[in-house]
């Protein structure tokens, strides 16, 4: 595929994962509409790219009720040629101890609104040729403490998988990135402890966005990032037993890393 002259959205544009990817489209000379809340952040990032005068910030609260319609407006019909389904956001935490509010926001923000902004863009014909939904690998595997992110971000995963195989023969394509952790605010330092206690990887913004990359020259419809993250997505399908073992030898530093949260154990 050709990135160059390209039209894209990226929602979560202001995060981590979502500026490198802005960069890593903008420095190939593709347009962008940033996409987040905090407009002191888009526009910082909109100054740093290329070709800056060629990208428009929207800053938009996603999970406002009115947040898609805003972005639709700001659109005005005009054509893009990608969408990235980027903004996400997830709490670490005992299940029962969530609030009604905190899963309500994990499950709109990580799985409805990437739903509904693909379905909004398709039935509004503006109909873009490249979709990429981020996902994590969570979404292929439970782990403690993310049950609800897990939810949402399997859900993504599979939607992306059957609306790619709806609208491929069409010409769009709908791809599925799945980072393993990464060096973002997303992660509080708790988490950032367990990583480092569990012996698990993170990586770098700009190594997502060079998978990111990786993927759409490729146009391969799903690609999990990293080793052993990749090996134990396809292990969890086909033999959850032995994932989950290995989940259990890890419980005792998850369940101290939970305790330590705001969430308390459930009685
Ligand atoms: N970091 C990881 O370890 C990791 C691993 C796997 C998958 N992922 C996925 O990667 C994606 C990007 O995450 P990140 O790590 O880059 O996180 P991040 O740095 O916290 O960025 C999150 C982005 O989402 C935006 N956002 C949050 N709530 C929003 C809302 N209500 N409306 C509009 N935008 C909103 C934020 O915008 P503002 O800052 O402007 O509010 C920010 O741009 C997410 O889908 C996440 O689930 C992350």
């Amino acid at each position: 595929m050709k990135i160059r002259g390209t039209t894209w959205l990226v929602t979560g544009a202001s995060g981590g994962i979502g500026s490198a990817i802005a960069k890593a489209l903008s420095d190939r000379g593709a347009c962008l509409v940033l996409v987040g809340r905090d407009a002191h952040k888009l526009e910082a990032l909109k100054a740093q790219l290329p070709q800056s005068d060629s990208h428009r910030v929207l800053a938009v609260d996603l999970l406002a009720a009115d947040g898609i319609d805003l972005l639709m407006q700001h659109l005005d019909g005009q054509p893009i040629d990608g969408l990235v389904n980027n903004a996400g956001c997830n709490q670490f935490g005992w299940f029962a101890k969530r609030t009604h509010n905190s899963l309500s926001d994990e499950i709109t923000l990580n799985l409805l609104r990437p739903i509904e902004l693909c379905h909004r863009l398709l039935s509004e014909k503006i109909q873009p040729c490249w979709i990429v939904n981020i996902g994590s690998t969570f979404g292929a595997i439970g782990y403690p403490g993310y049950a609800s992110y897990c939810a949402a971000k399997a859900g993504l995963q599979r939607f992306s998988e059957a609306l790619d195989r709806e609208l491929s023969a069409k010409g769009i394509r709908v791809l599925h990135l799945a980072p393993r952790a990464t060096q973002t605010q997303l992660n509080p330092s708790v988490v950032e402890e367990l990583n480092q206690k569990l012996g698990n990887h993170s990586d770098s913004p700009e190594l997502v966005a060079e998978q990111f990359i990786d993927l759409l020259l490729h146009e391969q419809r799903s690609r999990f990032i990293g080793w052993p993250e990749k090996l134990f997505a396809r292990l969890n399908q086909l033999l959850p037993g032995v994932v989950g073992s290995a989940i259990r030898r890890q419980y005792p530093l998850i369940a101290a890393a939970l305790d330590k949260t705001n969430v308390e154990h459930p009685q």
